[in-house]
């Protein structure tokens, strides 16, 4: 592989003053350089990658094994070594023959919980489950954190023009205040909590899970439901075995709200939707399984992020849906992407030779524009843009509102590509231009095609590490600041803090003084 970086960054030095504007001499430019499947379109032409180096980047996933690699996630091997797990998320939208782990079909598993998930969505959405008082239940609360959170939350909003189930709000933050907003708008005698959390011991959620309890009251017995791996856990909770909804550890967290993890989007929009999302989910497997490498997808999105990365040397990359519904999405893909990438040793502990993960942040287009785009267009760091785009909206009454939104992000990337020279007297408004983007194009935000676009997303991850060489299914990165955590709770609480640093104690003091 060695080789293979040592000629990419030959082409990246031999072509570096070359514009991407003029890579469009070559009228094919745009078809060569998009690909599209079931209806999503992904066009990586905005950037400064030629043929050449998609060869060779292409090259490089051949030889780092993606293919292997890949194949192995779906057979079930243990390809999360640090924890010695499968990684088989994809078993949950899977919908074609058996997903074989040790020698053991989970298909029938993934299914009979689904239909428990799915009996209990439409329970509760037609008003069978009843609250303790007899009276009907028309308020969610889920509790949860990262990836018993993020996933479920943004889920929900990006479905918003399907939501026709109880009102659903999400708790994360252990700061009592978000509890506190989340609750006083609800009334507990209307309202289901769900406790979603995969060890079912993380420090936010079941604080948050014992406050919500108490504010239930009368209804703590009936009105909760849990979902987790860890059933000893939610039955010392408290929780009844039949309100429970179990995964099994080979669902890492930031991959997990396509099974019971998901069942605030079930609630929300039904057992129908939720499937539909489930088969986008599935089209961009099966897509990413069969594809070959040049035309993949989740391939080619990859080797976008590591020409941007590695070649380039950019070392962050926006998100920026022209989808308000997608509003969530960049922070759901800064869980899944910088938890999965952020590593510096390779999967054999060895330390990386190179950059992995980049910073991954954004917001929802046109937003954005109005407040860090100035940067992006004028700044000295160089951001790759991922745009997002449906072709059509939900509001037909409002076309000229997508009309507007459409041509704002499709001004984006050209000017970011384009740039402006400006007169000498006036350098404030040149433009340097030759900033590279990517657009996906997708027909709607169905459930579908929000399927398709998490599933992308994921896979990207995948390649992405395995060109790294790393693990991108452990997060030992976030225990440290736990444990500290922890024991820092009693000098918080007045207990003698004198063998912590001076900026620890300084600040220790000035906090606790009130
Ligand atoms: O932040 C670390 C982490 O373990 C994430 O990977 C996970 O999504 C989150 O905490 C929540 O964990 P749990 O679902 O076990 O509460």
């Amino acid at each position: 592989m060695d080789t293979i970086w040592r000629m990419l960054r030959s082409n990246r030095a031999a072509s570096e003053d070359r514009s991407i504007l003029s890579l469009f001499d070559d009228p094919q430019r745009f078809d060569d350089f998009s690909v599209s499947t079931a209806g999503m379109l992904l066009d990586y032409s905005k950037t400064s990658m030629d043929t050449e180096a998609r060869r060779l980047l292409v090259q490089l996933a051949e030889e780092a094994g993606v293919e292997a690699q890949r194949e192995a996630m779906f057979a079930g091997e243990k390809i999360n070594t640090s924890e010695d797990r499968a990684v088989l998320h994809t078993a949950l939208r899977n919908q074609n023959g058996p997903v074989m782990l040790e020698g053991a079909d989970v298909m029938p598993e993934v299914r009979a919980t689904l239909a428990r998930m799915a009996s209990f969505a439409n329970a509760l959405r037609n008003g069978e489950i009843k609250a303790a008082d007899g009276g009907p239940i028309t308020d969610v609360i889920s509790i949860g954190i990262g990836g018993s959170d993020l996933g479920p939350a943004m889920g929900v909003k990006a479905l918003g023009a399907y939501h026709d189930g109880p009102t659903l709000r999400f708790v994360s933050n252990i700061d009592g205040a978000d509890f506190t907003e989340a609750s006083k708008r609800a009334d507990p005698a209307r309202t289901l909590v769900i406790v979603a959390s995969k060890t079912f011991t993380t420090i936010e959620t079941m604080t948050n899970a014992e406050t919500a309890k108490k504010w239930l009251g009368a209804g703590a017995d009936s009105q909760m439901v849990a979902i987790s791996t860890a059933l000893d856990k939610t039955a010392a909770f408290g929780i009844p075995a039949d309100r429970v909804f179990g995964f099994e550890d080979w669902v890492g967290g930031r991959y997990s709200m396509w099974g019971p993890i998901g069942l605030p989007i079930m609630l929300a929009v039904g057992p129908k939707r939720f499937g539909e999302f489930l088969d986008g989910g599935y089209a961009m497997d099966q897509h990413f399984r069969t594809a070959p490498l040049a035309e993949n997808m989740p391939v080619l999105l990859a080797l976008t992020g590591i020409w941007h990365r590695n070649i380039c040397d950019y070392p962050s990359r926006a998100v920026l849906p022209y989808d308000q519904r997608l509003s969530r999405l960049p922070a759901y893909l800064q869980q899944l992407d910088m938890e999965s990438n952020g590593k510096g040793v390779m999967a054999d502990g060895t330390p990386v030779s190179q950059a992995t993960g980049a910073v991954v942040w954004g917001q929802a287009g046109t937003n954005g524009q109005h407040a860090f785009y100035q940067l992006l267009h004028q700044g000295t760091n160089v951001v790759p843009c991922e745009f997002m785009m449906a072709a059509e909206g939900f509001e037909p009454a409002l076309k000229h509102h997508h009309d507007l939104l459409k041509a704002n992000c499709l001004a984006q990337s050209e000017a970011l590509m384009r740039g402006r020279v400006s007169k000498d007297t006036e350098p404030y408004r040149a433009f340097p231009g030759n900033r590279p983007s990517t657009t996906l194009a997708y027909k709607k935000l169905t459930p579908f095609a929000l399927g398709q676009i998490i599933a992308l997303y994921e896979h990207r991850v995948f390649v992405e590490g395995v060109i790294w060489g790393i693990n991108s299914f452990d997060q030992w990165g976030v225990e440290l600041g736990k444990e500290m955590a922890t024991a820092l709770v009693p000098l918080v609480q007045g207990a003698d803090a004198s063998d912590k640093d001076g900026s620890t104690q300084g600040l220790l003091k000035a906090l606790n003084a009130g």
